[in-house]
C-alpha cells in the first residue's frame, strides 16, 4: 500500500492576524476540490519577514498569503511579480515555483470577478473610488486594467490619491483623476461608488464623511468591507435607494484566485461563501 501522510501546506503571514477569517474559507475551498490541505495563520513581526519567508519557502509550503503589513514589504524578497502585482506594487499571494516565490495580487482581481458575478460589466463604467491605500490601489488599477472608462480617487492626504492617478494614467488607457477629502465630499456622477477605506470596519461604528444626497437610487454602491451585519455606509446607501453590495464577495473570489493559482484547480466559490457565513452567524 502506498502512504503518504506529509500534510500539504499553506497560509497566510500578518500582525497582527489573530481575527483573520481566511482559514475556515480556505479550507472549505480546498475540502470542495477533495484536498486535505490546511491553511494556516502565522503571527510574523515587520522585523522578521524575510526569515520567514525563508522558512516558509525551506519547509515547503504549497501557498502563501501575505496581509497586513506585509504586502508591500515582501517585495523585494520576491524572484518575481506578476504584471498587475507590479504595477499596484503590493502582493497578497505567493507561488512557490521550482525554488522562486512569484508574488501576485489578487485583491482587485477578486473584486473584478465579484463584480462580474453581480452582472455588473465594468466596460465604459465612471468609478468614484473613497480611499487611496493599499486595497484601493489594487482596485482601481484592475478595474482600470479591466476597462472602466474614468476613475475618480477621492483621498484626504491628496499625495497618495494624485501617486495613484499618475500610475492608471501612465500604464492604462483609464482616465483618472482627484478630489481632495474634505468633510461632506460631494461625489461627482458616476456608475459605481465605491468604499475602499476601513471607515465602519467591526467595531468602528462610523461612516464615510461624504455628501449623501449625491447617492442616486439606481447608482451601484460598492463596500469593501465584509461585516456580516453590514456597515452604516452599506445601510444608508440601501436606504437612499442604490444597488448595494459588501466586501464578503471579494474575499471569496480573491481566495479562490489563489487556491486556483497554488492548485490550479477551481474551488467552489458556493461552499466557500457557505463556510464564511456559518462563521460570521
Ligand atoms: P488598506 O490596505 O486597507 O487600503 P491603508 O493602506 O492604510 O489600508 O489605507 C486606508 C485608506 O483609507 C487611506 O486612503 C486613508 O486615507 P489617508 O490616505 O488620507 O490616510 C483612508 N481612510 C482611513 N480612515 C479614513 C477616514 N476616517 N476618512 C476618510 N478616509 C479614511
Amino acid at each position: 500500500m502506498k502512504t503518504n501522510f506529509r500534510l500539504r501546506i499553506t497560509g497566510a503571514l500578518g500582525f497582527p492576524i489573530d481575527e483573520n477569517p481566511s482559514p475556515v474559507m480556505f479550507e472549505a475551498g480546498f475540502a470542495s476540490l477533495g484536498l486535505d490541505w490546511r491553511y494556516q495563520l502565522i503571527e510574523v513581526r515587520p522585523e522578521h519577514l524575510k526569515v520567514a519567508l525563508q522558512g516558509v519557502q525551506a519547509m515547503q509550503f504549497d501557498g502563501l498569503n501575505l496581509t497586513i503589513p506585509h504586502k508591500v514589504a515582501a517585495i523585494p524578497y520576491m524572484d518575481d511579480l506578476s504584471k498587475s502585482a507590479s504595477i499596484i506594487g503590493a502582493i497578497n499571494t505567493v507561488l512557490f515555483r521550482d525554488g522562486r516565490m512569484i508574488g501576485e495580487n489578487t485583491d482587485g482581481k477578486g473584486f473584478v470577478i465579484s463584480m462580474e458575478k453581480n452582472g455588473i460589466n465594468l466596460q465604459g463604467k465612471r468609478l468614484v473610488v473613497l480611499g487611496a491605500g493599499g486595497a484601493s490601489r489594487a482596485i482601481c488599477v484592475e478595474c482600470a486594467l479591466a476597462g472602466c472608462d474614468s476613475i475618480t480617487i477621492i483621498n484626504g492626504t491628496i499625495e497618495k490619491a494624485k501617486e495613484l492617478e499618475t500610475l492608471i494614467n501612465e500604464q492604462t488607457s483609464c482616465r483618472a483623476s482627484v478630489i481632495e477629502w474634505t468633510p461632506g465630499v460631494r461625489i461627482p456622477e458616476c456608475d459605481i461608488l465605491i468604499n475602499a477605506t476601513p471607515v465602519g470596519l467591526y467595531p468602528d461604528p462610523g461612516m464615510p464623511d461624504i455628501c449623501y444626497d449625491d447617492i442616486r437610487p439606481g447608482m451601484i454602491v460598492q463596500d469593501i468591507i465584509p461585516n456580516p451585519a453590514h456597515t452604516p455606509f452599506y445601510k444608508k446607501a440601501k436606504e437612499l435607494g442604490a444597488t448595494v453590495y459588501d466586501g464578503q464577495s471579494m474575499l471569496v473570489y480573491q481566495g479562490a484566485l489563489a487556491i486556483e493559482l497554488w492548485t490550479g484547480l477551481t474551488p467552489s466559490d458556493e461552499q466557500m461563501k457557505d463556510a464564511l457565513h456559518r462563521l460570521f452567524a
